[in-house]
């Protein structure tokens, strides 16, 4: 299955599609999205995750909220029940807010339809700007090869894949164009405990595309870096500040520090809707907790001592001054308020 055409989510004649990210590697399993509670269901239960798809997924959800009943409460409370599925990737609430207003001035009847066709151009949206992500990154990958023997050594966290968006990945979109092009390629896949979505998604991704990679465990990726193993760190992010700041899953921060200590460049992925124009202090990004029972467990059989507590937090922030660039679908630029408002000049400061 080629980048193209392993889509996350559909929408044909009337019926929302997702592929069960639970299921894999296991078994393609695609599931029909038929109501407000089972959109949210899918992105809570992480069905359906990464920043830039739950964006587009809660889009649907609302689309199919209107289908039931379009009116001003139903479109209030339709918006705050996804905005309460996951907290800290900003793409989420950037597409309620703007889909609750959009609807707030439609009439009841027009909603249902409107919502449809904002849901289909996020979509869309998405797709272009992984795609114009990964013509920005290649260079990066280009420059790299030109100056080594041998394949050029990407490490990856998490899975900033197809998987996590509408198609093509953000942090994955550089190394499909690099791959298409022929450039030598090896990507070090991070298993990206507790949920394995590196081990488990973006090892399968990239198996379906051909693309060399080993998974490592998360622990691994310091040692590589200091045996010359790693050229280069290319990661997502679920919210972006304007300050730099890169907010990823959880154990992104460690591999910066390695990377800067070791002199290997870190970029992160940033399409232009995961950007959070509003914030500049990363103690301020909301950190998902999750249930204990995924650090305690591993396929459902519990490694941890009865009664011993945990602690799941979601993502870290990774200071600016440990970020290369990040990589947009306007271009490359740095990781500071600057870098960015220099590629989105449209944006009121
Ligand atoms: O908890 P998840 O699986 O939704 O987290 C995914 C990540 O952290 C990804 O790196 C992120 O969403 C990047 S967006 C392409």
């Amino acid at each position: 299955m080629l980048p193209g055409e392993l889509e996350p989510i559909t929408y044909v004649d009337g019926a929302v599609r997702i592929l069960d990210q639970t299921r894999l590697p296991h078994d393609v399993v695609r599931r029909c999205l038929e109501t407000l509670d089972d959109t949210a269901h899918a992105i809570r239960a992480m069905r359906v995750r990464g920043a830039p798809l739950i964006g587009v997924t809660a889009a649907y959800g609302m689309a199919l909220a209107m289908r039931t009943d379009p009116s001003d409460a139903n479109l209030g409370a339709a918006a705050e029940t996804l905005l309460a599925t996951r907290p800290t990737g900003v793409n989420l609430r950037r597409v309620i807010v703007g889909l609750r207003a959009m609807l707030a001035s439609a009439a009841p009847a027009d909603r249902e339809i409107r919502a449809f066709e904002e849901a289909d151009r996020l979509r869309e949206e998405d797709i272009s700007m992984n795609r114009a992500i990964g013509d920005h990154g290649l260079p990066i990958l280009r420059r790299i090869a030109n100056h080594k023997d041998g394949p050029v050594q990407v490490l990856t966290h998490c899975n900033a894949g197809i998987l996590a968006t509408a198609g093509y990945g953000t942090a994955t979109a550089p190394m499909y164009r690099a791959f298409d092009e022929g450039l030598p390629l090896h990507v070090w896949v991070d298993e990206t405990r507790p949920r394995n979505q590196g081990a488990s998604l973006t090892a399968w991704e990239l198996g379906q595309a051909g693309i060399p990679h080993t998974v490592i465990v998360d622990n691994a990726g310091g040692h590589l870096m200091q045996h010359g193993l790693v050229d280069v760190c290319i990661v997502g992010t679920d919210r972006t500040l304007v300050s730099g700041h890169v907010c990823n899953k959880i154990g992104t921060y460690l591999k910066a520090l390695a990377a800067h200590d070791n002199g290997i460049p870190f970029y992160a992925a940033v399409p232009g809707l995961s950007i959070d124009w509003d914030a500049t202090d990363p103690d301020a990004v909301p950190i998902e907790e999750r249930d204990g029972r995924e650090v305690a467990e591993l396929a459902g059989v519990r490694l941890v001592p009865a009664g011993t507590p945990t602690a799941n937090y979601g993502f870290d922030v990774t200071p600016a001054r440990l970020v290369t660039g990040l990589i947009t679908e306007r271009g490359v630029c740095a990781a500071s308020e600057a870098g960015l408002r220099g590629l989105y000049p449209e944006v009121a400061s």
